[in-house]
Formats: C-alpha cells, structure tokens, sequence
C-alpha cells in the first residue's frame, strides 16, 4: 500500500477596479487588464437592459476594441434577470456563443449586466474548456456591491437557488459606477441591503456611516450610492481574500446572513420576490431573533430595523407565513436546504452586536414564528 499526500499551491489574483466610462478610450483599467493578461481573442455579451439603457455601448465597445491588440470577436446581447438562471438554457447559449467565437483559456469573456446575468454567464465561462477568462462589469447596485466582487456563480434548479454552480475567480472585476445610474430605482434600491448586511456582520463603523448619511442613501443620491456600493464591496472582497476561506469549505458564511429564509422566500414565491427584497425580509428576521433570543441587546432590532424602513426596504414578506399541507411553515425548508447546499452541521450567523456575530447550530422555530408575527404586526402597523 502506497499513500502519497500533495499540496496544490495556488495563488488567485483578484483584480477589482472602480471606475466610470470604463470604455472610453481614454479610461486605462480595462487596457492594463487585458495586458497583464496577455490573452489573444476577446468576446463581449451585454445584458439586453443594459444594452437598452445604454444604446451606444455596443459601438463604443467596438470602438475601444480597434484599438487593442486583442482579437475582437464581436459583441451578443442576451437577456438577464432572474429568468436567465432559470434553468440551462442561456448557459448552453453561451457555450455555443464562446464555441463560435473559438475562445480558448486565455481568451477574455466580458460580461456586462446584473447579478442574475452575471451569475449564468459566469457559470458558462467558468466550465467552457474548464475555465476561460470572466471579465465581469456588474450594473447593479447588488452585484457591484455584493456579488460580482464574490467569486461564485450559479444558475437555480431543483426548485433551489443556486444549485447548480461553481467557485471560480473572475479575472477582473470592473465596477463602472456609470451603469449604476440607470437600473430600475427599486433594483438599486435593494441592492443596498448587501451593504447593511455586511455592515453589521463585520464593520460598525460603515453601520454607522450608513445611519448618519440615510437620508442621501434612502434618496439614492449618485455620492453616497457609490461610496456605499464600494465601501460594501471592498468588505466582502476582504473576507473572500483574507477570511481564509474563499471557496467555503467550512460550515460559516458570515457574508450569507439573513440568507437561509432570503433564499426560501425567492423560491417559494417563484423569484417574484427578488433577491434583495428577499434579504432585506432575511436580514430583519436574522437580527430580530438575535435580539430576541438574546444574543444581542433588544435595542439592536430596533436599530436595524429603523434603517430598513428608512431605506424603504419592506421587512415582512407574505410567504412568510405559507403552510404546507400539515400545517408547518414553508419558509423552514430553508433552514434544510441551507445546511444541505453548505454541507455538514447547520450553521447560522446570528448578531451579538454590530460588527459582533456568532454561529448558532440550533435555531428555535417558535421563536422564529414569534418574530414573523412581531414583522408582521410591525409593517401593519407602518401601513396604518
Ligand atoms: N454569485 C454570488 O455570489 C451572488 C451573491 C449575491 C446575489 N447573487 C445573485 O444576484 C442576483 C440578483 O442580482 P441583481 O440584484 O443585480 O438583479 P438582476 O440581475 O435580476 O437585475 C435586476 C433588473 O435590473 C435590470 N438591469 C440590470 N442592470 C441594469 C442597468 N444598468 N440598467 C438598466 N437595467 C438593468 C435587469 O435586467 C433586471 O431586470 C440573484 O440571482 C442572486 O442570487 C449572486
Ligand atoms: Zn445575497
């Protein structure tokens, strides 16, 4: 018998710019990727909204390709939102896009468009021949903020967010805060919550930051949007490169706080419930049975709660409170299905503080039925 033990060690980049105007051919982030990639052909696929908002984007494109030494093999548009990742439809799409375009594994897959968009187009680039190059440009306030500096992507199936998906580093992300300015107002609205999330999962001073400049936030003012879009991204990329545990092989996932019932309450209500809205749902629920159950302090729910709804973010959702046929509510599958796409014991983040939290095996149902009706009475009581 024979037992050989190696060591893989691999060092990720993970370039991440914030710029504006990313293809004007003045603007040098995009050129300085793509040389230190030294990559020979470039494909472009463009969000259909996007592409909808931004009319001259393609042309522009174009444009800042002639001037490259990159192979351009021209520009698709596709649709985006949460019907993309549906199921494999637009993920075979793609592979035959990327097949056409005779991509290899140093070619360059630029996508530009929303999380959803990014999310299926990445899980392509991510299995076509093993892996080409995902440059990312996300155009929401969520993937700017949150997901497109993560490095996961995913497409749903199984009547279960995400299931079927990979990790895998994009090899640039390029946050142009451009794009931002003409996503739907409620899209960019509730991308805000992966800020508050992370907010108060690992920094009290960006919590209070947030707390003191509400008012421009609430408005979506262009100044604190972006600083609050870059301050959260920065906070996750930090606890991706530096959490060590990047690719989650361990039981906690402080950056999925408030997610178990978010992702339930997205499938429950096939997606009409997008994924912000449904986290800013999570997220009360998460930080009011903190309080509750005594983790932290009641005033903590109280806090949180207030800039929640000064954000007109909505903190009670319906299907919270689904039955099935035996009478049990829906939204705990979500617990299950929460420990069973983790793997291992369940393990939920749970507040003892701002900045503070704590991992908890055990989540007591009826305590969490109390708080679903205290969200309830609340947001009865701010329709009154
Ligand atoms: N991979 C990860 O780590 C991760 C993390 C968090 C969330 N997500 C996923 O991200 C998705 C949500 O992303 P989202 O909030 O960006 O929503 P989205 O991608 O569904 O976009 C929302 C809407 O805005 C439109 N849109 C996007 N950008 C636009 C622009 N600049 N101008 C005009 N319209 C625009 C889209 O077409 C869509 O109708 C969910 O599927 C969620 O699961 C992934
Ligand atoms: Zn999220």
């Amino acid at each position: 018998m024979s037992r050989y033990d190696f060591q893989i060690p691999v060092v990720f980049k993970h370039h991440i710019v914030f710029t504006r105007n990313a293809f004007a051919t003045e603007n040098p982030e995009l050129a300085r990727i793509l040389r230190e990639g030294n990559g020979r052909r470039a494909l472009v696929i463009i969000e259909q909204a996007v592409a909808t908002a931004w009319p001259h984007l393609a042309a522009e494109v174009e444009a800042y390709f002639r001037e490259t030494d990159v192979e351009f093999r021209g520009i698709h548009v596709l649709p985006g939102g949460e019907a993309v990742k549906a199921d494999d439809h637009w993920v075979r799409e793609t592979w035959t896009r990327i097949d056409a375009a005779h991509l290899d594994r140093h070619s360059y897959l630029l996508a530009i468009g929303g999380g959803a968009f990014l999310d299926a187009i990445g899980f392509a680039a991510a299995t076509a021949h093993r892996g080409v190059r995902l440059v990312r440009f996300p155009t929401t306030t969520l993937s700017q903020d949150d997901s497109g500096v993560g490095v996961k992507c995913a497409i749903n199936a199984f009547a279960k967010k995400n299931w079927i998906g990979a990790f895998a580093v994009p090899f640039a992300v390029i946050n142009d805060f451009c794009f931002l300015h003409s996503q739907p107002e409620e899209t960019c609205r509730a991308g805000l919550i992966e800020a508050v999330k992370v907010a108060l999962v690992k920094d009290r001073a960006f919590f209070e930051w947030i707390e003191e400049n509400l008012a421009a936030l609430a408005a979506l003012e262009p100044a604190a949007l972006e600083a609050c879009v870059e301050k959260s991204a920065l906070l996750h990329a930090r606890h991706i490169t530096s959490g060590g545990d990047p690719f989650e092989a361990g039981s906690s996932r402080p950056l999925d706080f408030g997610h178990w019932a978010a992702h339930k309450l997205e499938a429950l209500t096939s997606y009409h419930l997008s994924h912000g809205p449904a986290v800013a749902v999570g997220l009360a629920l998460d930080t009011l049975y903190s309080s509750r159950a005594g983790f932290a302090p009641p005033e903590l729910a109280e806090r949180v709660l207030t800039v929640l709804h000064r954000l007109s973010l909505a903190t009670y959702h319906p299907a919270l409170d689904w039955l099935d046929e035996s009478g049990r509510r829906r939204v705990f599958d979500g617990l299950d299905e929460f420990r069973e796409h983790l793997g291992g014991a369940l393990t939920v983040l749970m507040l003892k503080d701002i900045g503070c939290s704590v991992d908890v095996h055990h989540i007591d149902r009826d305590l969490v039925a109390a708080c679903i009706d205290e969200l309830r009475k609340h947001t009865a009581g701010n329709l009154d």
